[in-house]
């Protein structure tokens, strides 16, 4: 979900309200969640609030039907549903204390099932399913009993800010929690445990956001919060203290990234930007990592070189995408370093009682740095002693901060919920980390990491190359907007690829879509193939590895002698596949290993024009967040 906070001095505010800030927030931070939105704002001594399922436009709908009133004080919501489907009565804020409270919430309250038990045998009756609105009624009860008693006298903020620091101790699970009273006309109290929230700092007025996106327009001055941390803001103060009510301290910092990245540059959609936005995504990832002579400089990785050397076992940690280019670190990796290499889906590493000591190196590939199961796993790898070392793509987020390093993509922003260039950039990172590992354990061939990176400098101009071709694959995907089912065929790193391939069109087209590695085709997946069925098939280099070329080109016949529609990958000169194929799509030469960053690219092409072509929404896709902060 999505959270926006705001409170401002009306001097400092001249022209802007809290509801235009918030709204502004929330259209940025849309892309984690757009299930429902809601807004509350403070109306003199009321709360006055609005929300509607479905996106966000349709909440600004209704706000032109019913307008709320001016206000300085307000909070919104973005919601990817959890407990309770995507209603209007299940949207955030949820209102308490006789309306007096609004509560918005990003995460899962774990035990609120105990608490709503409780609840209503006292007599509250609920309305949604969630389990922010019995968070709600909890907060709503503590302020009344505070605010009548103990507390009596005492200034709303200060009470609601120990409403919360009570409540906060009762919930377990995960979340960011945001909140205004009537009584409390300047302040919003929020709270978050292993879920995001950043303060933005202005001159008169604060800010709250899931990330910075939500006040990058007014400030850029930020305040990263720990974990179990309450914050009170107001137009001129924020205070810090844990759940027991001790003072803490945030960490201030400069965000840098310019919004305008953030636009979409002239394309129809973030995702058709993003995927353009791939040879620099590469560039940028590999730029300043190595020096004259060819050596790589990850000086970013604070891990000790010795531990490094002694490292016997890696596991990659990611989900969705970023898995897939896990899949891909692995072939590089241990061919290049000899490390036995695993790659495992983050929500399955933890339960299974893996295998992990001090001398294992966890590699986890995110994003958003937010990824609720990811970030889970990697603590819990280093519980068990491992090293972990994190490539992400946002600056700050929690798992690199809770990693003993980092290597960041430079990726930019990645708007659009289907991940592109962010794959491309960790598939790069990863291939420096490899390498870097193998030079410093003197794995081989000084010669051939200068020769490798040498290689990995030429890929951003041959990814222009393929976009620069992009109508004959985008021709493709409109053609097949009928298709029911999808097939995707690869070998090696082609394999990830294939996955890949088949998860965007999942993804964007709701077309049923899977990746096999070819090999496996003869033992099952043959018997899909019928007449008409489309298969991508991703061939490798003829120059690759043994015969590993022909037996894909083996492949490409026996589907297509079962009536299957071939469409290929294939490296430019590569004749041997044309007469099997009803379409190729060729792709530069280039080293097997780092062929994956050409060959996905035609692959996500064709999914976007095939979603486009079915009048789909490529940058929010149905039922998907971006980050998904809960397990
Ligand atoms: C979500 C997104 C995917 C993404 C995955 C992992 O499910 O919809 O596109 O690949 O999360 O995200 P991360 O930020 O950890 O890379």
């Amino acid at each position: 979900c999505g959270i926006v906070g705001y409170t401002g001095r009306s001097a400092v505010a001249e022209g802007r309200s809290a509801l235009g800030v918030v709204l502004e927030g929330l259209r940025r931070l849309e892309y984690r969640g757009y299930d429902s939105a809601g807004v509350a704002v403070l109306d003199g001594g009321e709360i006055a609030a609005r929300k509607k399922s479905g996106k966000l436009a349709n909440l600004l709908g209704e706000l032109e039907a019913e307008p709320l009133p001016e206000s300085l004080t307000g909070i919104g919501h973005t919601r990817w549903a959890t407990h309770g489907g995507p209603t209007d009565t299940n949207a955030h804020p949820h209102l308490a204390d006789s309306g007096k409270l609004a509560l918005i919430h990003n995460g899962i309250i774990e035990n609120f099932s105990d608490i709503k038990q409780e609840l209503t045998a006292q007599g509250v009756e609920f309305l949604s399913q969630t389990d922010t609105e019995v968070a709600a009624a909890l907060l709503g009860r503590l302020y009344r009993f505070l605010a009548d008693g103990p507390m009596q006298g005492e200034p709303g903020a200060v009470v609601l800010t120990e409403a919360m620091r009570r409540a906060c101790q009762r919930f377990e699970g995960a979340f960011t929690l945001l909140a205004i009273h009537a009584d409390a006309p300047e302040a919003v109290v929020a709270a978050r445990r292993n879920s995001p929230l950043v303060v933005g700092l202005g001159e008169g007025e604060n800010f709250l956001g899931s990330d910075v996106s939500g006040f990058i327009d007014h400030t850029r001055r930020a305040v990263e919060l720990g974990q179990d941390q309450i914050v009170t803001i107001t137009p001129d103060s924020m205070e810090i203290t844990d759940f027991f009510g001790n003072a803490a301290e945030g960490k201030e910092y400069h965000v840098d990234w310019d919004p305008s990245s953030a636009e979409k540059d002239g394309y129809p959609s973030f995702m058709e930007k993003e995927i353009h936005d791939q040879p620099d995504a590469v560039a940028n990832t590999l730029l300043g990592r190595a020096d004259s002579h060819g050596n790589l400089t990850l000086d970013e990785l604070r891990v000790d070189p010795e531990v490094l050397k002694s490292v016997n076992k890696i596991i990659v940690l990611a989900c969705g995408t970023s898995a897939y280019a896990g899949q891909v670190a692995k072939y590089a990796i241990e061919h290049w370093c000899r490390i036995p290499t695993e790659v495992e889906l983050s929500h399955e590493f933890r339960y299974r009682d893996p295998i992990v000591d001090e001398n294992t190196l966890i590699v986890s590939i995110s994003q958003s740095g937010e990824t609720m199961d990811t970030l889970m796993a990697v603590r819990y790898a280093r519980e068990q002693g491992a090293k972990t070392v994190a490539i992400c793509n946002t600056n700050g987020s929690t798992i690199p901060r809770e990693s003993d390093a980092v290597l960041y993509t430079h990726a930019g922003p990645e708007i659009a919920v289907a991940s592109t260039k962010a794959f491309l950039a960790q598939i790069t990172a990863a291939y420096l980390l490899g390498l870097y590992l193998a030079q410093l354990r003197g794995n081989k061939f000084k010669g051939e990491i200068k020769d490798i990176l040498s290689d990995l400098g030429k890929i951003p101009a041959k990814i222009s190359q393929i976009l620069e071709r992009e109508e004959d694959i985008k021709s493709l995907g409109r053609d097949m907007a009928d298709a029911k089912s999808v097939l995707f065929l690869g070998r090696h790193v082609g394999f990830p690829v294939a996955m890949e391939g088949a998860l965007k069109l999942k993804e964007l087209a709701y077309i049923h879509a899977e990746g096999f590695a070819a090999g496996e085709l003869k033992h099952g997946p043959i018997a899909l193939i019928e007449e008409g069925q489309p298969v991508f098939v991703v061939v490798p280099s003829p120059r690759g590895r043994d015969s590993l070329h022909a037996k894909v080109v083996s492949n490409i016949q026996e589907v297509r002698a079962r009536g299957a529609r071939t469409i290929v990958i294939a490296e430019e000169g590569d004749t041997d596949v044309t007469a099997y194929a009803e379409h190729v799509f060729y792709v530069p030469e280039t080293p097997p290993l780092l062929a994956p960053l050409l060959t996905t690219v035609p692959l996500q092409l064709f999914a976007a024009a095939l979603a486009a072509a079915k009048g789909y929404d490529v940058d929010q896709p149905r039922n998907l967040a971006k980050s998904v902060t809960v397990e």
